[in-house]
């Protein structure tokens, strides 16, 4: 089965693992179930985008997987670590909707930050060079700009290269590009699809947009709300190396409606 097999045709190992998984938190006003009855696996080396309402838990999933939210009930294993392991080993990157960059620091000291900060451990031979890092989300000749000095999606851009700096095995999305116009968020998902493909990283991106979450993944993980659960696993049957306008085509139409109808009220 084609979905078993990794992308060099070898059997896949498993990136994330999540077995019933439950997530509550206790707030003033009582006991909020977060996420209940979570199970899915993500495989080594693909992308899988995250789809819901808002509030369903998508950003709890996430910060479970980084060991940022604690699990009430069942396990999550990141190579078959648990994320408190996986944390220490550093085989997770995060970037949120806002690059959260030092205003400071240039692009490359930014990109660096990560080598200094806590990082021991890490050597020289582990990480990756900056340098090639800025150049590998296209921002070579900016590497000493400062953040104010660069547009939202060279932001962005950055904190994608600044997440690689450790080469984490997962890279987290949280909407990383949300907050971008339409023409900047489509360049950032083509360059974020050959950036997966040049360094074989397993990425989980949560998105709003239906388009987004479809162009971008080779799985599609929809969640309902109320508890956040797993509505449906959605594999999208379209060529791995595919190009922006594998969406005006009637295959891409008709995943994005299917996907559509996934997130109605149940
Ligand atoms: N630290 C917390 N304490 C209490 N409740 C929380 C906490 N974090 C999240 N929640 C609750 O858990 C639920 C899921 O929140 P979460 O942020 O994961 O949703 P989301 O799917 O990411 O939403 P959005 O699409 O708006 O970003 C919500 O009901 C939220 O209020
Ligand atoms: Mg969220």
């Amino acid at each position: 089965m084609a979905a078993a097999r990794s992308r060099s045709g070898s059997a896949a190992a498993t990136a994330i693992s999540a077995r019933d998984v439950a997530v509550r938190f206790e707030t003033e006003a009582g006991q909020v179930t977060a996420l209940e009855d979570v199970s899915f696996d993500v495989e080594a080396g693909s992308i899988v985008t995250m789809l819901g309402p808002s509030g369903c838990g998508k950003s709890t999933l996430l910060r479970a997987i980084a060991d940022l939210v604690e699990i009430s009930e069942g396990g999550i294993q990141v190579f078959g670590r648990r994320p408190e392991d996986a944390r220490r080993a550093r085989d997770f990157a995060f970037v949120f909707q806002d690059s959260t960059l030092l205003p400071w620091r240039s692009a490359i000291e930014n990109v660096r930050l990560p080598l200094e900060v806590g990082q021991a451990g890490v050597t020289v031979e582990q990480h990756a060079e900056p340098e090639e890092l800025l150049a590998l989300v296209g921002l070579q000749g900016r590497e000493n700009a400062l953040p104010h000095e660069l547009s939202g999606g060279m932001r962005q851009r950055v904190a994608i290269a600044r997440a690689l700096v450790c080469r984490p095995r997962v890279l987290l999305m949280d909407e990383p590009f949300g907050a971008l116009d339409e023409i900047n968020r489509d360049n950032l998902n083509e360059e974020l699809r050959r950036i997966w493909e040049e360094t074989g990283i397993t990425i989980m991106f949560v998105t709003h947009s239906i388009p987004e979450a479809a162009y971008l993944g080779q799985k599609v993980l929809v969640l309902s709300a109320h508890p956040g659960r797993v509505r449906e696993f959605v594999e999208i049957d379209l060529p791995i190396d595919r190009k922006l306008a594998v969406r005006d085509t009637v295959e891409f139409i008709k995943i994005t409606a299917r996907l559509r109808k996934l997130l109605e009220p149940v």
